[in-house]
């Protein structure tokens, strides 16, 4: 399947028509950022890794009933997915409080969130992504109340077979982000992808990040290691690789 016209240039990926109006072939780039975008580096096979990384936690999730839009992965960072029409909110499920939960808010680092907290943010550079509420979203038109509902349903049986799936590996999903489309037929499917990118990962023993908060904290020279290892730790030897 041949790419034909460039549809989306995100920060990290490129988004491609195809001869099939279903389908579309989603470039991972090498480029790393931060900030809303204002920091970029290339990490060298980095979009490898995440596209090798999501593929493998794709095919886990549909193993377990949830439908993304994958298709196949004709090379290591190049992979065909169904054609959908995203919707613009971030869906973000929180395991442990870090990040901008302990920013904002006066809670703990660290603290355990049971149950775990479903957070809708508006995927909009301009605005910094700010958290949305569902009036919010109704109002701007990005989602019914009956698609919130799915939504946080879908996002929550994610982080329920990927925290499963990863602790066996080792690793605690502390929280992590999503982002979902509407296929042909209007049904919500899980797009975009799931890596250390837009996941918070901690080895279970030593509570070491894996994950892009190390480039986030200026630790660029880790940061790839770490996807490795996550790689390494998710994908078994026989199905393992080389790049
Ligand atoms: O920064 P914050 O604590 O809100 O991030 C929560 C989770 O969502 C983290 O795993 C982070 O990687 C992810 N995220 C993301 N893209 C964003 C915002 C957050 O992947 N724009």
């Amino acid at each position: 399947m041949d790419k034909k016209e460039l549809i989306n240039n995100g920060k990290v990926k490129s988004v491609y028509t195809t001869d099939d109006e279903n389908a579309v072939i989603i470039e991972f780039r090498d480029d790393m950022t931060a900030g809303d975008g204002a920091r970029k580096e290339v990490m060298n096979k980095k979009g490898s890794y995440n596209a090798l990384i999501s593929t493998k936690l794709f095919k886990v999730l549909e193993e377990n009933g949830i439908k993304t839009q994958f298709i196949d992965l004709p090379e290591t960072n190049v992979m065909v997915a169904k054609k959908l029409e995203m919707i613009p909110i971030e869906v973000i499920v929180r395991n442990i409080a870090t990040g901008s939960l302990i920013r904002k808010y006066p809670i703990a680092d660290g603290t355990k969130l049971d149950p775990p907290i479903v957070q809708m943010d508006f995927k909009a550079d301009e605005f910094h992504d700010p958290m949305l509420n569902d009036s919010i979203i109704k109002a701007l038109g990005l989602a019914t109340q009956e698609e919130i509902d799915e939504l946080t349903e879908k996002a929550l049986k994610i982080n329920e077979v990927l925290s499963e799936f990863l602790l066996e590996a080792g690793i605690i999903l502390v929280d992590f982000k999503v982002e979902f489309g509407k296929d042909k037929n209007g049904e919500i499917i899980l797009g975009d992808e799931i890596s250390p990118d837009g996941c918070r990962l901690w080895d279970s023993e030593t509570l070491d990040m894996l994950d892009k908060e190390l480039f986030r904290k200026g630790k660029d020279n880790e940061v790839m290691d770490a996807y490795v290892e996550v790689y390494n730790r998710i994908i078994p030897d026989g199905e393992k690789i080389e790049l």
